[in-house]
C-alpha cells in the first residue's frame, strides 16, 4: 500500500501506471478513519471489482457542524494504516485540510432539497460538506465506482444524486450495513462509548426492526435512555438518528 498526501503526487502515479491507456478501472473508498468492519466491506469490495484500489481517510472538518463532535471523533491512524495493509488495498490517500481546500471551502456544493430533512434538519451545512468533499475526491481520482455505507443511507442517495445530476462518470455503489450480532450497525463513534453505552446501544436497531410504529418506537427509545434526534419513515425506509452518552448514532431499515 502506497501512501499519497497530494492530488499531484496522485498524477505523477497515474502517468508512470499508464492507467489511461491501460484502461484500469479505480474503486474509490472515502473514510474518514477509524475504520472498523464496515468499512473494510467496502475496501474488501473495492479491490475484488477493479484493477486499482484507492481508500481515502480525510477527517472532513467542514462537515461537521458542532465543533466537540469533530474534537472527539475517533482519531486512530496507527491502525488504520496497519487494517489497510493486511486487506492489499492498492493506494491509501491522506490529504491535509489546505491540500483538500485551496479555497478555505469557498466553494460549495449544496442540494436543497433531502440534504434539508432527517440529519440534515439537525446538523445545518453538513450535506454540504459530504457533496463537497466527494466530488473533490471524484475529480481527483476519476473512479469508475466509489463505495458507500447504508448505513448512512441519506448521504449514499445524496451522493448517488450529485453523480447523476452532475453526469458524473462514477458509479456511486451502496454496500450493505454491517451489524455486530447484537445488530448494532458498525459505527466510528461507537468507540466513544463506555462498556454501559455499548449494551444500550443495540436497543437502537432493535427497535428499528421491532416493525412497531414510529410513535411506539420513540417511546421505547425513550424509555432506553436514548435522546431522539428523528424516527421517520420516507418511502419504504424507516431512518432514526438517536444519542447515548452524547454519542450520535444513526440506523435504517427497510420496511
Ligand atoms: O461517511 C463518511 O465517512 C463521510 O461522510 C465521507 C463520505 C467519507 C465524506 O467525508
Amino acid at each position: 500500500m502506497k501512501i499519497i498526501n497530494t492530488p499531484a503526487e496522485w498524477l505523477e502515479i497515474e502517468k508512470s501506471i499508464n492507467r489511461k491507456e491501460k484502461h484500469q478501472s479505480i474503486g474509490l473508498v472515502p473514510t474518514m478513519g477509524a475504520l472498523h468492519k464496515g468499512h473494510l466491506s467496502l475496501v474488501e469490495r473495492a479491490i475484488k471489482e477493479n484493477d486499482i484500489s484507492v481508500v481515502s481517510i480525510f477527517l472532513n472538518p467542514v462537515q461537521f457542524n458542532n465543533q466537540n463532535d469533530l474534537k472527539t471523533y475517533p482519531k486512530t491512524w496507527e491502525e488504520d494504516c496497519a487494517l489497510l495493509e493486511k486487506t492489499g488495498v492498492d493506494y491509501l490517500f491522506a490529504p491535509t485540510y489546505d491540500i483538500m481546500y485551496p479555497d478555505d471551502y469557498h466553494y460549495k456544493l449544496s442540494e436543497d432539497s433531502f440534504s434539508k430533512t432527517l440529519c440534515g434538519a439537525s446538523r445545518p451545512g453538513h450535506f454540504d460538506g459530504v457533496l463537497t468533499v466527494v466530488m473533490k475526491l471524484f475529480q481527483i481520482f476519476l473512479p469508475e465506482k466509489a463505495y458507500f455505507g447504508e448505513k448512512d443511507f441519506q448521504q449514499y442517495k445524496l451522493l448517488d444524486g450529485m453523480a447523476k445530476a452532475f453526469f458524473l462518470r462514477t458509479e456511486v455503489i451502496p454496500c450493505p450495513i454491517v451489524r455486530e450480532e447484537n445488530g448494532l450497525a458498525f459505527s466510528s463513534r461507537n468507540k466513544r462509548l463506555s462498556p454501559a453505552g455499548l449494551a444500550k446501544a443495540p436497543c437502537l436497531h432493535k427497535a428499528l426492526a421491532s416493525g412497531k410504529s414510529v410513535d411506539e418506537i420513540k417511546a421505547q427509545l425513550e424509555a432506553d435512555g436514548f435522546m431522539i434526534d428523528y424516527v421517520t419513515e420516507v418511502g419504504n425506509r424507516l431512518y432514526a438518528a438517536a444519542s447515548i452518552e452524547d454519542v450520535r448514532l444513526i440506523d435504517n431499515v427497510e420496511r
